[in-house]
C-alpha cells in the first residue's frame, strides 16, 4: 500500500523537515541499537530508521545526560551509526538537497560571428574557422555554445573549425557566450554551403591564331560567387607552369599567349591551398600561311544516292608533311587522312566539308580551314524526256530530250525504243542506232513514219553511275497504211459522254492492247472490256485521250485522237478518226 508524504520546511532550520504521510501522521525517526550494553573498549552499531523513507540523510546527536545539551556526531550522515562511545543518542531523517537549478540572466550583448577565410561557399575538403567573439565582454571567462543543424557536440571555446569540409557541414551557423548565470543573445546566423571539389573551366577566346598574333585564356571557378582564388596554368610538352617568359598574365584568371600548345588551368585558395580538379585542355594552335582546299573528284556537288566521290583536302605551298583533319556537319564523319573515298553515297553524306592541315614535325602549328564545299546527295534521279513533235509529218524529225532533275554534270545519255511486251504489261527497252552514252542531252530521229515510243537514261562517272529510266514518250502517226491500224466505231472524233464506243485494232496480228495517251498525260495499258481485239468503252470525259494499238509481236498502230465533251455542250463535229484522202469525199 502506498503512502503519500508531504514535508514542509522547518521555520527555524533548513535542514529541519517535518514530515507527515497522507493521514497526516508525524513520521518520526526512531533509533534501534544491537545492543544497548556496550562493553568496555567494544562498539554499538545504532540504526536510524524513518520509516517509508529509504534515501534520507541522517542527523546523529549524542547527549551525555538525559537534559545535557544534545551535539552533533560530527561527520556522521548515514543511517547505520557505529560508535564505541556511550550516552543518550538520538537520530533524525532529512530528505536530501534537490540539484540545483540554474537561473540564468541574459545579458544585452549579442556576439559577432565570423568566418576565417571569410567565404560562405567552400568546397569539400576545405578548411575553415567559425569565430564567435563577445564585444564589451573582454576579459571575462566566457563558454561558448554553438548552434547549427545538426551539430550535436558544440565545442564551448569560442573558435569552430571544419577541417575538410564535407556537404554535411552546409548549414547556418550562430554561437553565444555564457559565464556564470549569464548568456548573451545568439549571434546572426552565418550559412555556410559546401559544394563538391569544383573543376577549373577555360576558356579561349579563339584557339588559333596566326604567326605573331596570341590568344587570351581565362580560367574561373564555379560558382561565380565564390572568391578568393588564384589561377595556376599548365603548358604540355614544356610540362609545367605557364612561366611569365611563355605568356602576359593580365589581370587575375586571365593570361594571353603567344605560343601553341596545349593549355590548361586550376584554381587554388586558401591557407594551406586547396586546389580544384585541373579544366580541360584546350589547344591553342598558331597559323601558318599555306592554304587548304577541298576538292570534289569528280567535280560535282549534287551526287546521287550510290554514286562513287572522293573529297579530297590538298594544301600547296612547301614540302611540308601534314596531318589532316575535318569539319563537316554531315552524319557520317570523314577519317582525318587527305582524301575521303565515299564508294557508294547515301543522304548521310550530304553537308559541309571544310578540312586544315596540321603540320607532322610541329603538332601546334595548323593551316587555316578551307573555304566549305557543299556535297548534296539526292535520291536516284529519274530523267524526263520530252517527244516533239508528238505527230509525225511527212519528212519532219523527232527530237528527243533527256532532263535530269536537278541542274548537275557529267551525264551522258543513253537512248531507247520502247517494245510493247504485253506479257510484262510494260515495255522493254532497245538502245537506238549510236544512241549509247551521247554526250548531248538531245537525240534525232530521221525518216520515222509509224507510231513509236521512247525511253533514255543517264550515266556518269567510273565506275559508270546509272539513273533510272525515264517514262516512255509517244511519236504518234495517223497513217492507216502501216501494218497495224486502229478503228473506231462511230468513226468520229468527238463523243458525247455516255456514248457507246468501240475501238478495233487491225492488221495480221493474233494478241493486241489497246494504249491511251490522257489528255494530263497519264499512259494507260488496260482496255477495261477488251473483247479479241476490240475495246468496247462508254465514254467519259476522261476517255478523250490518244488511243492506239499494240501488238504482241511488238508492233504499233496508227493513232487517233479521241475526245468526249459533256452532252450539254453543244453540238459536235462528226468528222472521221482518220485523216482523209485527197479526192474522198466527206460527209
Ligand atoms: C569544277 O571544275 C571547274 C574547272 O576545274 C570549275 O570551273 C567549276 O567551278 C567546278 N565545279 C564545282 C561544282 O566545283
Ligand atoms: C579528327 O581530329 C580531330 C581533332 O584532333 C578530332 O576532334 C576528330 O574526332 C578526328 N576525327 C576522326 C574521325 O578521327
Ligand atoms: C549543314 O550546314 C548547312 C549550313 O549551315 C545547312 O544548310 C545544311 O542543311 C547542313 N546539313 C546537314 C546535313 O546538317
Ligand atoms: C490529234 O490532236 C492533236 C492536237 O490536239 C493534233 O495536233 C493532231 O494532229 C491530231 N491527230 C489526228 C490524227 O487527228
Ligand atoms: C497473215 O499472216 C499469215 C502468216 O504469217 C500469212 O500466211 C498471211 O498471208 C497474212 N495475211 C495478210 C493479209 O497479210
Amino acid at each position: 500500500m502506498g503512502h503519500s508524504l508531504f514535508c514542509f520546511l522547518g521555520l527555524f532550520s533548513l535542514n529541519t523537515i517535518l514530515c507527515g504521510n497522507a493521514e497526516g501522521e508525524k513520521v518520526k525517526a526512531t533509533v534501534k541499537a544491537n545492543t544497548e550494553i556496550m562493553p568496555a573498549g567494544g562498539s554499538v552499531t545504532l540504526t536510524c530508521d524513518v520509516n517509508h523513507f529509504a534515501d534520507l540523510e541522517y542527523d546523529w546527536f549524542r547527549q551525555t545526560s538525559k537534559n545535557s545539551e544534545k551535539t552533533t556526531v560530527a561527520g556522521e550522515s548515514d543511517r547505520v551509526l557505529v560508535t564505541s562511545e556511550a550516552g543518550f543518542y538520538t537520530c533524525r531523517g532529512r530528505v536530501k538537497d534537490s540539484d540545483p537549478i540554474i537561473i540564468h540572466e541574459t545579458v544585452p550583448i549579442k556576439p559577432t560571428l565570423t568566418l576565417q577565410p571569410s567565404w560562405t561557399q567552400i568546397y569539400s575538403g576545405e578548411t575553415v574557422t567559425v569565430r564567435c567573439e563577445i564585444q564589451g565582454g573582454e576579459g571575462a571567462q566566457w563558454t561558448y555554445e554553438w548552434r547549427r543543424n545538426k551539430l550535436n557536440t558544440p565545442p564551448t571555446s569560442n573558435e569552430y573549425r571544419i577541417i575538410r569540409a564535407t556537404k554535411s557541414d552546409s548549414g547556418g551557423y550562430s554561437c553565444r557566450g555564457r559565464r556564470d548565470y549569464f548568456l548573451t543573445e545568439w549571434s546572426d546566423i552565418i550559412t555556410l554551403t559546401v559544394s563538391y571539389k569544383p573543376k577549373a573551366k577555360l576558356r579561349a577566346d579563339n584557339t588559333a591564331f596566326p604567326v605573331g598574333g596570341s590568344v587570351t585564356l581565362t580560367c574561373s571557378v564555379n560558382p561565380s560567387s565564390s572568391s578568393g582564388w588564384k589561377y595556376y596554368w599548365y603548358i604540355e610538352d614544356s610540362g609545367g607552369l605557364v612561366s611569365p617568359r611563355d605568356a602576359v598574365f593580365l589581370s587575375n584568371g586571365q593570361i594571353r599567349v603567344s605560343q601553341g600548345g596545349r593549355y590548361w588551368c586550376k584554381g587554388g585558395r586558401g591557407q594551406p591551398v586547396y586546389y580544384t580538379e585541373d579544366s580541360e585542355s584546350v589547344r591553342i594552335d598558331t597559323i601558318v600561311s599555306n592554304r587548304p582546299v577541298v576538292t570534289l573528284y569528280p567535280n560535282w556537288s549534287e551526287i546521287y544516292r550510290g554514286e562513287t566521290i572522293t573529297v579530297r583536302c590538298e594544301i600547296h605551298g612547301g614540302d611540308t608533311e601534314w596531318d589532316y583533319e575535318w569539319e563537316t556537319n554531315s552524319t557520317i564523319k570523314p577519317p582525318n587522312q587527305t582524301e575521303y573515298r565515299i564508294r557508294s553515297a547515301s543522304s548521310s553524306n550530304s553537308g559541309n566539308y571544310r578540312c586544315k592541315g596540321r603540320m607532322k614535325s610541329s603538332q601546334h602549328k595548323t593551316t587555316e580551314w578551307s573555304d566549305s564545299v557543299t556535297l548534296t546527295v539526292s535520291n536516284k534521279p529519274r530523267p524526263v524526256l520530252t517527244v516533239s513533235p508528238s505527230w509525225l509529218s511527212p519528212g519532219a524529225s523527232v527530237t528527243l530530250n533527256c532532263e535530269v532533275e536537278h541542274p548537275s554534270a557529267g551525264w551522258s545519255f543513253y537512248w531507247y525504243k520502247a517494245v510493247p511486251d504485253l506479257s510484262e504489261k510494260t515495255s522493254s527497252y532497245e538502245l537506238l542506232p549510236d544512241g549509247s552514252g551521247t554526250a548531248q542531252d538531245s537525240y534525232i530521229i530521221h525518216g520515222q513514219t509509224h507510231t513509236a515510243g521512247y525511253v533514255c537514261r543517264a550515266g556518269r562517272g567510273d565506275p559508270e553511275y546509272h539513273t533510272d529510266h525515264s517514262q516512255p514518250k509517244f511519236v504518234w502517226s495517223a497513217d492507216v497504211h502501216s501494218a497495224a491500224s486502229l478503228t473506231v466505231s462511230p468513226d468520229r472524233v468527238q463523243h458525247f459522254t455516255s456514248d457507246s464506243v468501240s475501238l478495233t485494232c487491225e492488221g495480221n496480228f493474233t494478241e493486241w492492247r489497246v494504249r491511251k495517251f490522257s489528255e494530263d498525260g497519264r499512259l494507260y495499258s488496260d482496255c477495261r472490256r477488251m473483247t479479241g481485239s476490240t475495246c468496247n468503252i462508254y465514254t467519259s470525259k476522261s476517255d478523250t485521250a490518244v488511243y492506239w494499238c499494240e501488238s504482241g509481236s511488238g508492233e504499233f498502230s496508227s493513232a487517233v485522237n479521241i475526245t468526249v465533251q459533256n452532252d450539254g455542250n453543244g453540238p459536235i463535229l462528226v468528222s472521221p478518226v482518220h485523216p482523209v484522202t485527197e479526192g474522198a469525199s466527206v460527209s
